[in-house]
Formats: C-alpha cells, structure tokens, sequence
C-alpha cells in the first residue's frame, strides 16, 4: 500500500505542478484517508473487491414465517389457552387406544355422599358435538358429588390472576341444584371458589369468574353438585383471563407471545399430514372449526388424539392479524392421505380422492374461505367472519392446496378443479401447490412438472435432511427457473437442536435469502411440542404447562425473522466457501437498515472482509449480535447453559475484517444516518 501511494504522489507532482498546489494536496489527503482506512482495517482483500461488482435484486418481503400443525399437542394442551382436557366429552378410542368420554376426567365423590355417571347423547348441546356427561346424585352428603379435571397434566395457576370458569348444564329431575365450582392445588387444598345453581330443564350456560389465591403448577378444577338430582353436563370450560392480546377463546401468552417474537411474515395452518388426515373422513373441513365452539365438530387428529378444534380458523385468522403475519391457510386437495389406515408402504388404506360428483360440494367449500376471509361483511361467508367479531376482511392472499400428496391421476384431476375455481373467481389469490415430501425423486420431479403445467404460483417443497445437506446444498435455488413458480419452502429442519444443526440451517437461510427472488416463503417445522407428548422430534420450541423452552434453532429463526429485508447485494462478505462459512447481505427500505448475516460452522476463528463501499449514508455504529457456543449444546437440557444470541455494538469503516468465533451466526446491523 506505501508503495502505490508513494508512486501515486509522484505522479500527482508530474501532473500538477506547484501552481495547482490545492489540487494536489487535496487528492494526496483523500488517498491518504482511504488507505488508513484499509491499512487500519489490516485488509488485503478490501482493495480488490471492487472487481467483484455487488448486484442488487428485490426479494420476497414474505421470506420468513411458520408452519402451525396441530402436532406434538401444539394445539390442544399447547397454543390454545384452554385449560380443561376432553371438556365436551368427545375423546373416543378412535382418538387414541383406550381413551374414551370420560378420559382426563375423575369422578369424585369426597365423604360418605354417592351417585353416579354416565354418558349420553340424547338432545346433546349441539349435533356436532354428541355426548354429555349425566350426573346423578343419590346422597350428597356435606361433601357433594362431582367431576375433576386436571387438564393437561396439571391446571397452572397465578396467584391473583383471574380465569373464566362455563358449562352447560340441563336439570333432569330434582329441584334446582347447588353446584360449586374450585380449583384445588397440587396437595389438595381449595385455591378459589365459587357457587352457581341450577335453573333450567334447558341446556344453560352458567358462567363464572374464579382468582387464584396461590400459584400452582398442577391444580385441578372440581365441579361438585350438592343436593339429591341428576344434571347434563358439557362443554366445560376455564381459561385465563389472561391470553394473548386478551383475545376472548384465545391463545396462551407465553406460547403465542414466543411465536410473536420471531416476526414471521406468514403463519401456514393446520398442517401438515392434519390436512389431508387419516382417511377421507378425517380431512380437515374447515367450516367445521368456525362458530360457536361447542358446535364446532370434533375429530380424531392424525397424530394420534384429538382435536376440539377450538383452535379454529377464526382464531387462527385472528392470530396471523394480531402478530402482523399473512395467513397461509392450507386446505385438502380432496384427497386423504396416502399413508391412511398405516403406511401405504405396509399395506394401508392408501390416498384416495373425494367422489367426482362430490367435487361440486368441495370447491365451493374451498370458495367460501376466501369469502370468510376476504368478502364483506354483508356476504354469506362474510357475515360469519363479522358475526365472530371481525367485519373487517383478513386480506387473504395465500391458499396452499394439499400437503404432500402422492402425484396421482386422483390427485392431479381434483387439483387441477380446485385451483382453475380459484384462479376463476379469485385470480388475485396465489394457489400454493405441493411437491411430495422430499428434495428430489419422483415426487418431486413431477409435483414441479405438474405444477409447471397448471401455472401454480407457488410449490410447496419439504425436506427433513441431515445438517450436512444443508451446508452441502447452498446453490440449490441459484439454477431455478425464474419465469416458473415461485417456491414455498414450506417444511424444512436438520433433524436436531444442536447449536451445529442451527447453525447449518443458518447458513443455509442465508441461501434463501440470496436466491428471495424465487423462493417467496420458507418456514422451519414443526413448531410446536409439548414436552412428554411428541409425535415428532426436533421441534422449533418446546413448552410444558408452566414454561416455553426455546430451542438453539428458534433463535435461528427469531434472527432471521427480526432482521429480514427486501433487497439483496452480494459480494458484500467475501473470504466465504458458501458452505461452512456463508453470509448474505439485505436492506430493508422501512427501515432503511443494512443487516448482515455470517455463518461459521468450522470450529475455528474464521475472518471475512466486508465491504460498504455500495452504501451511502450509514451510521458508524452498528449493532453486533451473536450466537455462539460448543456445537453439541442442545438448550433446555439439564446441567447446560443456554445458548441465546448476545447483543452488543461496535463502530465501523466503510471496508474492514470481521472475525467470526468458531461455530457462530453473527448478524451486524446499520441504520442510515437520520436527515438533518
Ligand atoms: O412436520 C411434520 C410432518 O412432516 C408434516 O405433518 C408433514 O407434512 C411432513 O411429512
């Protein structure tokens, strides 16, 4: 560098001679300046990277969100605030082997009082939703003769915070019965309480608001009627008062609020396999998840329980607006799955697809979402949406259609109905397709022929791989044909919680950031799970009834997610290989920050150059975060610390190194100077 300058100087001496002194002394001191500034730096490369010309391009500005399925309990007993397990008495052995109507329930009968129960299903609450629990009560005694409920292991309670307590209850002989309603605490002892009584030979609902005295990990709540008679009882409900944005048959605040923090920009529901389901009857309609919920219809989940569907499209709709994501709801593509009845592999049920003269029915179901979501409030569909408390459309502009389906002459006949009706009546909507279960093979091949061929906007493409597919498969969607469909990469994990499996699935994010202008939505899955009751391993976060444990690649993601943007340079981070030490740069023109991202999956330090020589007007100062750590930390496991990102601030010139600890994700983030 002394030498370029030196012969620069002399030159500058030959050019402008003594009388052109300013000159001179002006052009030496700017180089001066921009040579400390690399000298400073210790960079080599900072001077030849101007050759490598940075191109810019737009890209999606809904890259990074979820995929909801109601798996692992992420549903009931997870992001659904409900507290009382089976509370319309609707399990059933087809739900789970050995479950039934009283399952979760304990029939109680404290002191010397005696009766009985029983279930029914004569003039229930609501068709959809059949049985009932009779309660007769020969002897009260002082003590009363009830149910228990101890949700899903364990109510949690907060001390001083208030929950809302209703049932159903018809009289069906005897006076008007007293029946009191409290929670007890893990050793017993009465938390909170409260009274209600019996008027009506009609279903009523009784309704009551109960504050907890003291905190409890594993209370329950007891129903107990003291006077001889016998009642019905259903749909018997507590939830905090307490859920997310206070939204009424709403979502548990720390679940929601932890899914909140990762800002996605879409949230796909319900599934997953839960959408084509386990048989044709077992599709997810998703009419049947809106209303009242005590008459919504309830089903076996695929999983292996079942789903209350409390948890319903409204809400769901509800929560993608409360967090500030674009629905992505995903319907059936009218047919089951081929895994039905067992693995189709091992001689199942197989897929089989809605009957033709059905088809009519069906795409006028998948219509009317988009009216629920979309139409105004005086529409048919509309009304329903404004009756549940929003007139206000969703601004629906995502429908995915199927989930893995096998690429069937059955499938492909009732896609092809589904997706030209929508494109037909709403062409505005994007049809999201499917493309098999794997990154290539058949499936795949001709899920993208297909959909190629129908002009889908979107294929969905999955892959559960080993974490060195991803490091090893970074130029994946660099080849991709840009005048076809966009892709929707809407399953996809490393198959560990690792910090190493985080940290490939970064610098593999950091791909499809490069190539957001042909992948338009990617989401990491699943979500959700309940501690003891997974179907499925890893996860994005983990919780139990009491806490949410995030995992090393849920910060992956909630990085990711808070420092996305909307337009990519490269060549900005150089000194790379794009598959163990891999970076991307974006602008986000709301902000107008400059955010870049770095992975290091080697275990050791590694130094990249970066160059802002494209930018104008940054702030020195740039905000430094940063996870790091052994590469087999798993977060949340007994004896090790968490590893989460650390968050400091540095000042910057316009070239400088940058060393990258061994396995690391490092993002740096600029604002622009504010305007005087
Ligand atoms: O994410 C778990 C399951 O994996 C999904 O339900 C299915 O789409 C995929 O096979």
């Amino acid at each position: 560098m002394n030498i370029i300058c030196k012969t620069v100087f002399k030159k500058l001496h030959i050019m402008f001679p003594i009388q052109f002194k300013n000159i001179r002394i002006l052009i030496s001191l700017f180089i001066l300046v921009t040579a400390n500034t690399v000298l400073n730096s210790g960079s080599i490369y900072a001077q030849s990277i101007h050759s490598e010309k940075s191109v810019q391009k737009r890209i999606s500005t809904d890259l990074f969100g979820v995929f909801f399925e109601d798996i692992n309990y992420a549903a009931d007993g997870g992001l659904y605030a409900e507290l009382v397990q089976n509370r319309s008495f609707e399990y059933s052995p087809a739900d789970h082997t050995g479950w039934n109507p009283f399952t979760a329930w304990e029939y109680i009968t404290p002191g010397y009082a005696y009766g009985n129960i029983s279930v029914a299903s004569n003039q229930p609450v609501h068709e959809n939703n059949p049985h009932y629990v009779v309660l007769t009560i020969e002897e009260p005694a002082k003590e009363g003769v009830g149910l228990k409920n101890a949700g899903f292991n364990g109510i949690p309670l907060i001390s001083g915070d208030t929950y809302l307590f209703s049932i159903y209850i018809r009289q069906l002989a005897g006076a008007a019965i007293p029946v009191t309603i409290q929670l007890t605490g893990r050793d017993g002892k009465v938390n909170a309480e409260t009274k209600i009584v019996t008027d009506s030979d009609q279903w009523k609902k009784y309704t009551a608001v109960l504050k907890a005295g003291a905190t409890d990990d594993s209370a329950s709540l007891v129903i107990i009627a003291k006077a001889k008679g016998v009642i019905a009882l259903d749909e018997v409900s507590l939830f905090p008062q307490n859920t997310y944005k206070n939204e009424p048959n709403g979502l548990r605040n720390d679940i929601a609020g932890t899914i909140a923090a990762i800002k996605p920009r879409f949230i796909r529901f319900p599934g997953g396999c839960l959408v084509h389901g386990d048989g044709l009857g077992n599709m997810y309609r998703w009419k049947n998840t809106i209303g009242p919920v005590e008459q919504r219809l309830q089903q076996k989940n695929i999983w292996g329980y079942h789903q209350s569907v409390g948890l319903g499209f409204f809400e769901y709709f509800r929560f993608c607006e409360d967090i500030g994501a674009e629905p992505l709801p995903v319907l059936p593509a009218a047919v089951c799955c081929q895994n039905s009845g067992g693995s189709w592999r091992i001689g199942g049920t197989g897929q089989h697809g809605l009957a033709l003269q059905e088809m009519g029915d069906y795409i006028q179901d998948v219509l009317d979402l988009i009216e629920y979501a979309n139409g105004p409030a005086n529409s048919v569909w509309g009304a329903k949406r404004a009756a549940a408390g929003h007139p206000l459309p969703f601004n629906l502009k995502y429908i995915g259609i199927g989930n893995e389906d096998q690429q069937s002459d059955t499938f492909r006949e009732r896609f092809k109905l589904i997706q030209e009706a929508v494109k037909q009546h709403y062409p505005a909507i994007n049809v999201v397709g499917t493309v098999g279960w794997s990154p290539d093979g058949t499936e795949f091949t001709q899920g993208w022929q297909f959909g190629k061929q129908q002009k889908v906007e979107i294929l969905d493409e999955h892959y559960y791989m080993n974490p060195d597919w991803f490091l090893r498969n970074q130029h994946r969607y660099d080849q991709y044909d840009r005048s076809g469909p966009k892709v929707y990469i809407g399953e996809y994990a490393s198959r560990g919680n690792t910090l190493y499996n985080a940290l490939c699935e970064a610098a593999y994010m950091t791909s499809i950031e490069k190539n957001g202008d042909i992948v338009q939505l990617a989401s990491y899955a699943p979500l959700l799970a309940r501690k003891g009751n997974t179907q499925w391993n890893p996860n994005l976060i983990y919780f139990d009834q009491t806490n949410v444990y995030p995992t090393i690649n849920y910060y992956v993601q909630q990085l990711f997610g808070n420092n996305s943007g909307n337009r990519y340079y490269s060549h900005i981070v150089t000194g790379l290989n794009d598959s163990s030490i891999a970076a991307s740069c974006v602008t986000d023109s709301l902000t107008g920050d400059l955010i870049l991202k770095i992975v290091n999956v080697e275990d050791t330090l590694h130094m990249v150059h970066v160059n802002l020589a494209a930018f104008r007007n940054l702030e020195k100062n740039a905000v430094v975060t940063v996870l790091s750590g052994r590469p087999q930390t798993i977060n949340n496991v007994t004896g090790v610390t968490n590893i989460v990102p650390v968050v400091t601030a540095i000042q910057t010139t316009k070239t400088f190194d940058w060393n990258l600890p061994p396995y690391s994700f490092t993002i740096l983030r600029w604002k622009q100077k504010s305007k005087q």
